[in-house]
């Protein structure tokens, strides 16, 4: 038996959903870590790729690597379709009105700043206010108060309740007509929580506020349609939803993009180019300066491919039967607690167990080749406002199994026998 074979299981599943199809399209899973079959339940830092975005990699570099926009050689038009090709696939994965809304950028984190710098600082000033979260990621920080601090506006923050869930009562009191920009996770990386993002907006836009959706970790979960949401702004990075590092996607609205100035200058953002001034070119490239990510554009686009092949409702429902798996199983451990308990939450079990360090519980999973993140997962605020420094978080993808839970809640009892 390999171990590929030891870690499938048959666990009888509420839907059709073909997990061993799915986890043979992901060789890494075959791997072993001292000794041990791999659980990879890092997925929220990042996720694994299918063989289908590796081959698409591979065969760009082996057969038509050349830059884009640029030549009119035979490999530069093939690249530039391909790479165009994987626009026009985010624009239909997230329902976009049209291709000029998506702006390829390194990361949800790149299309953070870009907004605060760009959008930020031409309509945000002293006086004004921006709203955002005591969930978010340090990426949807960190922007806005440098924003702030340049501007003079102020930041403000939604509260959360001890589940781990926004305080709505409280949001409706920080809105006025001084809020000018309200920044909101779409799923918490460090809780799981899924966000009331809709009524949120809703709110916001009635204050006459644009809103910015950081999707990082809601895009391999759920599906985001941008027009029936109407945000201004959604943000999200391809290396999580089984594409590339490197690559993200910042969608905004046709009308703000065009009203907003470029974030950077360089080749390919212009139209024309003098020694007195220049032409910004149109959109999306105005926001586009210098060579691309060429690759991990498509590579992002053969990660779209694959999500739309499979049947991606019923993996998020499979998703939520093995995050359901593993609460049921949290009560049998003695010591172990939730941070994170949200009525509305996927894939994520953020966890400490008696007082020993989330370190020490990652390193001794890691024995067993069980992979988790520990730490504070970049929202240093969160943890402050559950008073603790940092939390063992597992989290799941659809290409992970029961046995693979179970093998988790092995490793977590070992843990607690080597620490007594
Ligand atoms: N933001 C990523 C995480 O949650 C890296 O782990």
């Amino acid at each position: 038996m390999n171990n590929s074979e030891k870690i499938i299981d048959a666990f009888p599943s509420s839907n059709d959903f073909d997990i061993n199809k799915i986890r043979a399209d992901f060789s890494i899973l075959t791997e072993t870590v001292k000794g041990n079959p791999l659980v990879y339940l890092d997925n929220a830092a990042t996720s694994q790729k299918p063989t289908q975005v590796i081959e698409v990699l591979d065969q760009y570099y082996r057969e038509y690597n050349s830059n884009i926009h640029r030549g009119v050689h035979s490999l530069s038009q093939k690249a530039t379709d391909v790479y165009e090709s994987a626009r026009d696939k985010v624009k239909n994965f997230l329902n976009a009105n049209s291709t000029k809304e998506i702006i390829f950028v390194r990361g949800a984190t790149e299309g953070i700043n870009l907004v605060a710098q760009s959008f930020g600082l031409s309509n945000i000033s002293e006086g004004d206010e921006v709203i955002i979260t005591e969930m978010e990621h340090h990426s949807n920080i960190v922007p806005w108060q440098m924003l702030c601090e340049t501007t003079g506006a102020t930041l403000k923050f939604i509260p959360i309740n001890d589940a781990g869930e926004l305080i709505m009562e409280e949001y409706a009191q920080l809105l006025s007509d001084k809020t000018k920009l309200v920044a909101v996770s779409h799923i918490s990386n460090a809780l799981g929580t899924i966000n009331p993002i809709k009524t949120i907006i809703d709110k916001a836009h009635a204050v006459g506020a644009k809103v910015l959706i950081d999707g990082a970790q809601a895009v391999p979960h759920t599906r985001v349609d941008v027009q029936k949401l109407d945000c201004d702004f959604y943000v999200f990075s391809g290396h999580k939803l089984f594409g590339p590092t490197g690559i993200g996607v910042l969608y905004g609205k046709h009308a703000l993009l065009e009203s907003m100035p470029p974030y950077q200058g360089g080749g390919d953002m212009i139209s024309m180019v003098t020694m007195e001034k220049t032409a910004y070119n149109a959109l999306p490239h105005k926001f586009e300066a210098g060579t691309p990510h060429i690759a991990g554009v498509i590579g992002l686009g053969a990660a779209i491919d694959y999500v739309n092949a499979i049947d991606f409702d019923a993996a998020a429902n499979y998703e939520n039967e093995l995050l359901d798996y593993a609460l049921s199983k949290v009560d049998q451990v003695e010591g172990m607690n939730l941070v994170g308990t949200a009525k509305e939450k996927t894939s994520i079990l953020s966890f400490t167990l008696d007082s020993i360090h989330p370190h020490d519980i990652g390193t001794i999973l890691d024995d067993q080749g069980v992979a988790i993140r520990a730490g504070h997962h970049c929202a240093m605020p969160i943890m402050e406002r559950f008073c603790i420094p940092a939390t063992a978080r597992a989290s799941f993808a659809f290409y992970n199994t029961h046995a693979e839970v179970d093998a988790l809640f092995d490793a977590i009892n070992q843990c607690r026998e080597v620490f007594g």
